[in-house]
C-alpha cells in the first residue's frame, strides 16, 4: 500500500467522486473514493491495491450500504483500466428474462420487442470494468451463461451467431454470505469459485470504531462546503454516532447526517434512531398507518410492512401480494427487522 496515497488529503477522493473538496477531518484517511482509518479499512485498502494491479475477477461481500460499489469503483480507478468505462449493473433490478440480453446484447428480432440489435453491458464495458451488483439475484440458468463468458472470455448476443470476445474485467458483489447462497441454491458453486478468485469483504460500520464519527464529520464537512454553511454536531449527535448500531451502515448514517443537516440551524442534532423510533412509533388507525413527517423512508417502509402483515393475519404470501413485492423480498425485510430488534447492544 503506497503510504503517500493514504496520507494524501481528501482531494483525491473528492476529485474521483466529482464532489466539491471539503477539508478532511484530522485522522481520517482517504483511499480512492473510500474514507476510513480503522484497521479493517486499512487492510481493505491493501487488498484493493493488490487486486487492482491484476485482471482477476473479484467478489465483494458485505452488508447493504457498506460501500461495495465504492470499493469496485476504487479497484477500477487504481487499475490499468482506469481510463476505460466503469459500468455498474444491479442484477437484482433486472427481470430475469431480460438479464441475458442486458448483459450480452441481442440481435434484431431475437425476442418480442427486440426491434433493433443492441450491444450489452459486456460490450459497453470493453476496456474497462463491469460491476455486477447483487449477482446472486440472477437465476442459476443465467448464472451458467455468465460463468461461460467468464471462463472462455467469449459470449454470443441473444439470437446472435457471431462469438464476441469480451474485454471487460468483472467485479461482482453480494450482500449474502456466498457459502450460504450456494447452500440455498441462489449461487452456483462453480460461479462462486470463478468470481471469488479474489474475495474482498466490505466491513460493516460497527466494526470500524472511530471511523463512524470521522466519516460523519466528513459528510457534514461536505454538506457545509456545498451549502456554504458552518454547522457543527451537538454533543448528543456525537453520542449517537458512537453508540447507535447503524444497521443500514454508511448509507444510513450518511442519510441521517443529511437529514439532520437540513433540519438544523447551526447545531446539528442526530437523535438516536432507536429512541426516536420508540417515541414516534406510528399510530395504527384501523387499516391505516400514520407516518410522521420526516420519518426515514426505511422506517416508514418497516411500519407499512409490519402493519400489512398484521392486517393479513400473518399470511406472508398475501402480504407480499398486497405490497407488490416478491415473497423473497418480504422475507428479506422481515429477517432484517428481526436482526435489528434482537440486535447487538445499541
Ligand atoms: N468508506 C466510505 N467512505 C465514504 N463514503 C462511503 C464509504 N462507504 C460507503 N460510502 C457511501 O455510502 C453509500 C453506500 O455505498 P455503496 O452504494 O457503495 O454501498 P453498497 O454496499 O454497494 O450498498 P448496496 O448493498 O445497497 O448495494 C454511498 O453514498 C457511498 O458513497
Ligand atoms: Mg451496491
Amino acid at each position: 500500500m503506497p503510504s503517500k496515497d493514504l496520507e494524501a488529503n481528501g482531494s483525491e477522493a473528492s476529485r474521483e467522486t466529482g464532489k466539491r473538496a471539503a477539508s478532511k477531518p484530522a485522522g481520517l484517511k482517504a483511499y480512492g473514493s473510500l474514507f476510513g482509518s480503522s484497521d479493517v479499512m486499512l487492510q481493505l485498502y491493501e487488498q484493493i491495491e493488490r487486486v487492482a494491479q491484476t485482471e482477476a475477477t473479484a467478489l465483494i461481500v458485505g452488508e447493504s450500504g457498506t460501500g461495495k460499489e465504492l470499493i469496485a469503483r476504487t479497484i477500477h480507478d487504481r487499475s490499468a483500466r482506469h481510463d476505460g468505462p466503469f459500468i455498474a449493473v444491479n442484477c437484482g433490478a433486472i427481470p430475469d428474462s431480460l438479464i441475458e440480453a442486458e448483459l450480452f446484447g441481442h440481435e434484431k428480432g431475437s425476442f418480442t420487442g427486440a426491434a433493433q440489435a443492441r450491444g450489452g453491458y459486456f460490450e459497453h464495458a470493453s476496456g474497462g470494468t463491469l460491476f455486477l451488483d447483487e449477482v446472486t439475484e440472477m437465476s442459476p440458468v443465467r448464472q451458467v451463461k455468465l460463468l461461460r463468458a467468464l471462463e472462455t472470455g467469449k459470449f454470443f448476443r441473444v439470437g446472435g451467431t457471431d462469438e464476441i470476445v469480451s474485454n471487460a474485467r468483472v467485479i461482482a458483489a453480494t450482500n449474502r454470505d456466498p457459502n450460504m447462497a450456494v447452500k440455498d441454491n441462489l449461487l452456483r458453486e462453480d460461479l462462486m469459485y470463478r468470481l471469488a478468485v479474489f474475495p474482498l469483504r466490505a466491513p460493516p460500520l460497527r466494526e470500524r470504531g472511530s471511523d463512524r464519527e470521522l466519516l460523519a464529520q466528513h459528510f457534514l464537512d461536505e454538506l457545509n462546503a456545498d451549502n456554504n454553511a458552518a454547522k457543527t454536531f451537538s454533543k448528543g449527535a456525537l453520542d449517537t454516532l458512537r453508540s447507535y448500531n447503524w444497521p443500514g451502515n454508511v448509507r444510513e448514517m450518511k442519510n441521517a447526517v443529511y437529514r439532520a443537516f437540513i433540519l438544523a440551524e447551526d447545531i446539528v442534532d442526530l437523535p438516536n434512531p432507536n429512541v426516536a423510533q420508540r417515541a414516534k412509533r406510528a399510530p395504527v388507525n384501523g387499516d391505516a398507518v400514520n407516518v410522521w413527517v420526516g420519518t426515514p423512508l426505511a422506517e416508514a417502509q418497516r411500519q407499512i410492512i409490519l402493519a400489512t402483515l398484521k392486517h393479513c393475519g400473518g399470511d406472508k404470501k398475501r402480504t407480499a401480494k398486497a405490497l407488490g413485492v416478491s415473497l423473497k423480498t418480504l422475507y428479506n425485510r422481515l429477517g432484517t427487522y428481526e436482526t435489528e430488534e434482537s440486535g447487538a447492544p445499541q
